[in-house]
């Protein structure tokens, strides 16, 4: 499955806020923070704020407690063992309410705290579902202010989004449920939201609007649609769907299909989390933090990258399109995505600005996927572990390993191909005999580079792929 890379952020030379020295190991002074609910196994929200701590250098950890029973007694003892702030999700969002010295306006028009945050005589409650939404579509591009919606559900996150859609300029809001009586309740927070049973969206008058997905079809493969008529939704002008997980909902489909930009609900996910953040620190989260945290939330949703890294010739292309095919993992290709990108043959760059203008190019480039690449697997130039910047920034990006072939397979490989740059050598030096100086020089960095390495040798990309996933699954 080829995808052609966003480019977005290639030529910034540094990030902006780049790591900085980690003092994320737990002393004295650590700040606790943490998620109280039931279920709480798969909350993602520990991977928001602990990438932000380790990437702000903030001495603050995130911790999962499920509270099984008695939300009350939990937030006392939190309160007296100085946690900072909390997260409240399912059952408890309004059960924790009775148990805290105040509540903010928007939680109580919502009726649902997500956040705590320690005030001076117990913990305060607020609700960042709604910024959460607010500043998802700011990320892209979307404003509410003299727009109308159509909103799909009356849940808990359609208050959220109704709210945050009404205080962000929307003229209209036309609240869609299968249960008629609880659009009606939504509907007492504005009389700028018009309440329809689900069979009612004829009533809705042609027109174009934001839509918004908010009920709980979507969450599994044999769900459709709350609405089936696929003509309504050509009154999208652009659509959010509050699931994440599967990254493509059926309305998000119908969206794509019908050419609507949207998104899912995984930047409400992470920007309810921010806020919160906010909240407990005091401090803002910069744009490059967020970008890098969002990053790092899609390779735990949506899977993590492997990388191949080898001499030429080591099978790191065919290996990589039968790990993609196997594992369903969108295929990039180093050099590809650098003559793409610059238009040029890597031949013609290497003539115009020597190995090391092109050393730098794959530099930049593994900067821009240490940022944005997740679920992939990336085939590297042969030459890209050799710096020690670009092994380091390998190991962010995903697990590394190292495809070792002999230098009679390489050989055999790469004969007849004898235009590319590192093969050219003079004095009648046989092709074998160069391979293998080059494969001893570069062996240690290879080696370095690498979590572990997989003989190619006789072996088909199959077999390799199969290698790879085998020793990632059980590490
Ligand atoms: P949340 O707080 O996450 O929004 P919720 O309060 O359980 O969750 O709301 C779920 C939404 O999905 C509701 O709009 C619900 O419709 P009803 O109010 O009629 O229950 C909607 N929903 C869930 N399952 C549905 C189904 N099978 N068909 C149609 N709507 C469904």
């Amino acid at each position: 499955m080829p995808r052609r890379v966003c480019w977005r952020g290639f030529f910034l030379k540094e990030k902006a806020e780049g790591m900085k020295k980690d003092r994320s190991s737990v002393n004295g002074d650590t700040v606790v923070t943490g998620i109280f609910g039931d279920p709480i196994r798969h909350t993602l929200s520990p991977v928001i704020h602990n990438t932000i701590s380790r990437l702000t250098g903030e001495n603050q950890v995130y911790v999962p407690f499920h509270v099984e029973k008695d939300i009350g007694k939990a937030v006392a003892g939190a309160w007296s063992m100085g946690i900072r702030g909390l997260n409240v999700t399912v059952p408890y969002k309004q059960q924790v309410m009775p148990h805290l010295a105040r509540i903010d306006d928007t939680a109580r028009e919502i009726g649902a705290v997500n956040t705590l945050v320690r005030g001076r005589d117990g913990f305060e409650g607020f609700n960042t579902d709604t910024e959460g939404v607010f500043r998802a579509l700011q990320d892209c591009g979307v404003s509410p202010v003299g727009k109308s919606a159509v909103l799909i559900g009356a849940g808990g996150a359609s208050r959220a989004v109704a709210h945050a859609l009404l205080t962000h300029g929307i003229e209209k809001i036309w609240l869609l449920n299968r249960t008629l009586s609880r659009a009606e309740e939504v509907a007492e927070m504005s009389s700028r939201i018009v309440p329809l049973a689900a069979e009612q969206y004829t009533s809705v008058p042609k027109g174009k609007y934001l839509f918004f997905q908010c009920t709980s079809l979507g969450l599994k493969q044999e769900d459709g649609l709350l609405i089936r008529d696929s003509a309504f939704y050509d009154m999208a002008e652009f659509g959010f769907d509050l699931i994440y997980n599967p990254a493509e909902t059926p309305f998000l489909k119908v969206m794509k299909e019908k050419g609507v930009p949207c998104c899912n609900g995984l930047g409400m996910l992470l920007w309810q989390g921010i806020a919160s953040h906010e909240m407990w620190t005091g401090r803002k989260v910069a744009a490059e933090t967020a970008f890098h945290t969002a990053t790092v939330l899609k390779r735990a949703l949506y899977g993590e990258n492997i990388i191949l890294t080898g001499y030429m010739g080591a099978g790191k292309t065919s290996a990589a399109k039968a790990v993609s095919a196997a594992a369903g993992k969108t295929y990039i290709d180093t050099d590809a995505e650098i003559e793409e990108k610059t238009g040029k043959k890597i031949s013609a760059i290497f003539r115009e600005s020597g190995e090391a203008g092109f050393r730098d190019l794959e530099t930049r480039l593994l900067r821009h996927l240490s940022d944005t690449a997740y679920n992939s697997v990336i085939a590297t130039g042969g030459g890209v572990p050799l710096r020690a910047e670009n092994r380091r920034m390998l190991q962010e990006t995903g697990t590394v390993v190292f495809l070792d072939a002999s230098p009679a397979e390489i050989t055999k490989r790469v004969a007849g191909d004898e235009n590319r740059p590192l093969l050219q050598r003079g004095n009648g030096e046989t092709l074998e005999n160069h391979v293998r100086n080059m494969l001893e020089k570069r062996m240690p960095s290879y080696l370095a580079g690498c979590d572990f390495k997989v003989k190619t040798d006789g072996k088909t990309p199959e077999d390799v792929a199969a290698e790879i996933l085998r020793n990632i699954s059980c590490s």
